[in-house]
């Protein structure tokens, strides 16, 4: 079977990407490389590069029979979508109608959504269910939103995977986002002192007072793009949190980062970023009951192999 996988270049794709062509899967990779590495592909998939904008380039992926779409390509930085949102809106929204356009003019319905908790705001429940009230409290949330909305409308077979807090590495593939905004990098950044870490707020109503997230190994996520696939071609559609059921605070995940580094990591407390909500923890259940999917890792793990390629990869993907 054959399947283009949209922003496959990407962290969360390329883990994908490695799962499916593992399992037998043609692979094509459709990236613009903005934010993707080549490096992060197995050997054996077909990269193109191009954009969303591009449909023309777009349609030429749809030359031979593709069975499924996995759309991960689009802008994931929260804090950007708020001094840019047109950007957002733009590549998240048109460029991903665009693609929606070129896949019914190809007659392929199966679609595997990358969206996001961000969907959900500041939620008011924890854990968080997927029914839960959606109020995004930024661009890149409602640009999430609105694309579940937009494939809803029309006539795709689509399973919507919202993901929690990727981290972790695997297939000798790490997380590389220039800049860098995330907690688990960017600490271990920190531990070898390639970038300043701080921590954003300590007055959360929270037990500890940093807020707490849901963190998942990138390799359950990947895996769990394989396992909405095949279900789509089982027929199943749906909308599903992609998380652990487990939160974890800042705090939390500084003291497993010096017990997996050995390294003492100074707590430097600044005031909160704006737009991070407290709490952001899923509720697995859904996902387990009708897909049969949990994740495997746990926090220690996750830190573990993110630690493993940051120590050997201190540049990155820019060796
Ligand atoms: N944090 C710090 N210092 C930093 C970076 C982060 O204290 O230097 C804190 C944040 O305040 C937050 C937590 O660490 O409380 C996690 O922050 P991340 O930036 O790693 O991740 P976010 O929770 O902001 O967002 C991530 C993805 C989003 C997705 C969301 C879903 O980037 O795309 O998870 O839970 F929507």
């Amino acid at each position: 079977m054959r399947i283009l996988v949209t922003g496959g270049a990407g962290y969360i794709g390329s883990h994908t990407c490695h799962v499916l062509t593992n399992k037998g899967y043609e692979v094509i990779v459709y990236d613009n490389l903005e934010n993707g590495h080549k490096e992060s592909l197995p050997e054996n998939v077909k990269l193109i590069v191009g954009d969303l904008a591009d449909t023309s380039k777009l349609n030429d992926c749809f030359k031979e029979k593709v069975d499924g779409v996995i759309h991960f390509a689009g802008y994931i930085e929260a804090g950007e979508s708020m001094i840019d949102p047109l950007k957002f809106y733009k590549n998240n929204i048109s460029n991903g109608i665009n693609l929606l356009k070129v896949m019914s003019k190809n007659n392929v319905k199966n679609l595997v959504y990358s969206s996001s908790a961000g969907v959900y705001g500041q939620p008011k429940e924890i854990p968080i269910k997927e029914i839960s009230e959606k109020k995004p409290v930024n661009n890149y949330g409602w640009t999430k939103l609105m694309f579940e909305q937009i494939v809803d409308s029309c006539d795709f077979n689509c399973i919507c995977l919202r993901y929690f807090n990727a981290a972790g590495a695997g297939f000798n593939v790490g997380e590389d986002h220039d800049p860098e905004t995330h907690l688990i990098p960017l600490i271990l950044g920190n531990v070898l002192g390639k970038n300043e870490f701080k921590i954003f707020g300590e007055d959360y109503k929270t037990p500890d007072k940093s807020c707490i997230r849901d963190y998942i190994h990138v390799l359950d996520l990947a895996e769990v793009h394989l396992v909405a696939l095949e279900a789509l071609f089982k027929g199943i559609k749906g909308k599903y949190n992609v998380g652990t059921g487990k939160g974890n605070s800042v705090f939390e995940i500084i003291n497993v980062c010096e017990e997996v580094t050995g390294k003492k990591i100074v707590k430097n407390v600044v005031g909160r970023r704006e737009g991070d909500p407290a709490e952001l923890v899923a509720d697995a259940d859904k996902i387990f009951k009708e897909l049969g999917w949990k994740a495997k890792y746990d926090l220690k793990e996750i830190i573990r192999s993110a630690w493993e390629w940051h120590k050997n990869n201190p540049g990155g993907f820019k060796r």
